[in-house]
């Protein structure tokens, strides 16, 4: 249910009847204003040179005109011609009940899409770092969303397991083996493991031809060399998969699509662009002009995808991967997920698949960039001494601090508890630092905000959902079985349960753009909303008639669920107590 498409629905019909041209916008907001209603239409202004009538002449006539009585008790002509929209108290606590006995929380699916999600994606030449935990946070929770909408979503772990940059890390590898090492260990500490290679490569005479020559070796498909970096690769990607699981995010080894995996389609994406007349040999190398993307002096912009030597690249690739997820997987969007530098590459990739036909006019292509992760001094986020920060040891930082921090508290909970609990918290302190701010911004990577109990954080968050449900506990009953009348009396009763109808709001903009920070913010305010209804509206006090504390309860039980479904659409834990 979404009461923002049923007011503008009916709007729109009132429109008509008082003669606005059928494509007229019905602009229709939130009410940000305790005391203008729950929600304010703004579409007579934009009607009065059309209709040639004074705006507010045009609100009074909608107001007549629309047929809102079941769901609105007042309608109001404010300023110039706004409408002030008062929901009924009546309406919202029939839709509390019915919302309540709903096991999606009344949230309408959307027409079902087959979708492929692109995150994490690490580059397994390289330690995970910290803009890939971006990637793998915001893009599981995304995926999720969209999951719930009822799409089918295609999770892509588009590896960069592919390139020259393995020539020297199998050189090495190959060496430590020769001493009789196993992989699992040679590869234990994998930046040290790259850092000794980059050192020989620098350094020792002869390393650096080995090193091309492996890669020579690995791109001629030669047996060994193809053995040695699949160890390498399984290696990486079980530490990659360690960084999951500690995460809890719900990627697997079965998403892992990795670039060398469209080796073989490389020649035909060259070949069908060639067929299709967007090839140009340029100094030798394959590249298609791109008009649409020109430089001031109205030099078009060179996408390269075949080097001179023959190698293949990075938009070979993805070219590749834009055909496959078409024509073998069937999706008709797809969402990447990577940091804002590589905006341009996604455009002028999206822009020649389409010249291509790789991708429908009806299909959608969707980079969604991110801004960067900075420290408390403003710069890249490093260690003290300027070092990359491990991703596993960032995380075990997290539950240290994190049971530090409960171990202040005094509670009845017990060691084992507290050990899980830590866990919980400091691990979804930091998924949701990273999941509230606007993806497209730098963020500051900061452990006293994103562990503190106040403001918009995981632990608040997390707080306040073992405070609804403790009041069930002391309540003694069962949340599952509640079921009584909503009566809605209090500006605090209904304030909560208008909030808690708009659940779907916030979830279809997460759907379209991308941007769980809607969700978290929805969430805050709603669990703020509680707090305020809670202090406002008693529960388990003496002297409160049933019928009020079973109606409250009934708010309290919808809040609870609608925290809960909140929280696990943006990964994070939930707990019974803390
Ligand atoms: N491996 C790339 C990186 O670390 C990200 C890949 C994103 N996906 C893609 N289809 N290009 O920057």
């Amino acid at each position: 249910m979404n009461i923002q498409a049923l007011l503008v629905e009916r709007f729109q019909k009132a429109m008509i009847d008082i003669g606005a041209p059928a494509d007229a916008p019905a602009p229709l907001t939130r009410s940000t204003k305790a005391g203008f209603g729950d929600y304010q239409f703004n579409g007579a202004m934009a009607l009065a040179k059309s209709l040639k009538q004074k705006p507010r002449d045009i609100a009074e006539k909608l107001v007549e005109a629309v047929d809102v009585n079941d769901v609105a008790e007042k309608l109001e002509v404010a300023g110039p011609g706004f409408i002030n929209i008062h929901l009924s108290a009546q309406w919202l606590a029939k839709q509390v009940e019915q919302t309540l006995a709903d096991e999606r929380l009344n949230v309408d699916t959307q027409t079902t899409q087959t979708m492929v999600v692109d995150y994490s994606s690490p580059n397994l030449a390289k330690e995970m770092h910290v803009g890939h935990l971006r990637s793998t946070i915001i893009g599981d929770s995304v995926a999720k969303v969209l999951e719930f909408m009822g799409h089918t979503v295609l999770r892509q772990n588009h590896m960069g397991d592919w390139g020259t940059q393995f020539g020297m890390l199998l050189a090495h590898l190959n060496d430590k083996l020769a001493h009789d090492e196993v992989a699992e260990t040679a590869l234990s500490d994998l930046e040290d493991f790259y850092r000794e290679a980059k050192v020989r490569f620098d350094n020792e005479d002869g390393f650096a031809d080995r090193a091309r020559d492996y890669v020579v070796k690995l791109q001629g498909g030669d047996t060994d060399c193809l053995a040695l970096w699949q160890q390498f690769i399984d290696v990486s990607i079980t530490h990659s998969q360690d960084v999951y699981d500690k995460l809890g995010v719900s990627l697997t080894r079965e998403h892992v699509m990795g670039e060398s995996a469209y080796n073989p389609d490389l020649p035909s994406v060259i070949s069908d662009l060639k067929d299709k007349g967007l090839l140009v040999e340029d100094q030798g190398a394959q590249v298609v002009f791109i008009d649409e993307l020109a430089d001031k002096e109205g030099k078009p912009a060179a996408y390269i995808l075949q080097k001179s030597g023959g190698g293949y690249l990075y938009s070979t690739t993805d070219q590749a991967a834009i055909r496959y997820r078409r024509e073998k997987l069937g999706a008709t969007r797809t969402l990447i997920f990577t940091d804002a530098r590589q905006a341009l590459h996604f455009k002028q990739t999206e822009l020649v698949a389409r010249k291509a036909d790789f991708i429908a006019d009806n299909e959608v292509y969707q980079h969604c960039p991110f801004g960067m992760m900075l420290g408390k001094d403003g710069k890249p986020f490093k260690t003290r001494s300027g070092g990359t920060v491990k991703l596993v040891e960032l995380l075990d930082e997290a539950i240290e601090r994190a049971e530090k921090l409960i171990s202040e508290r005094d509670s009845d909970i017990s060691d084992e508890e507290r050990q899980d609990i830590a866990v919980k918290v400091g691990i979804s302190a930091v998924k949701y630092a990273d999941l509230s701010k606007n993806r497209t911004t730098d963020y500051i990577f900061d452990w006293d905000t994103m562990l503190s109990f106040e403001g918009n954080t995981a632990p608040y968050l997390q707080y306040a959902y073992t405070r609804v449900k403790s009041i069930f506990r002391k309540a003694n009953v069962d949340i599952e079985a509640i079921n009584a009348d909503v009566v809605i009396a209090e500006s605090q009763e209904k304030a909560l349960a208008v909030k808690l109808l708009q659940y779907q709001e916030p979830i279809m903009q997460v759907a379209s753009d991308a941007t769980p920070h809607v969700l978290c913010t929805y969430i805050y305010e709603l669990a703020s909303l509680f707090m305020s209804f809670y202090e406002a509206c008693p529960i388990l006090k003496d002297g409160i008639d049933a019928e009020v504390r079973d109606s409250r309860l009934m708010l309290a039980a919808l809040t609870a669920k609608t925290l809960k479904s909140g929280l696990d659409l943006l990964g994070i834990d939930t707990m019974e107590k803390m």
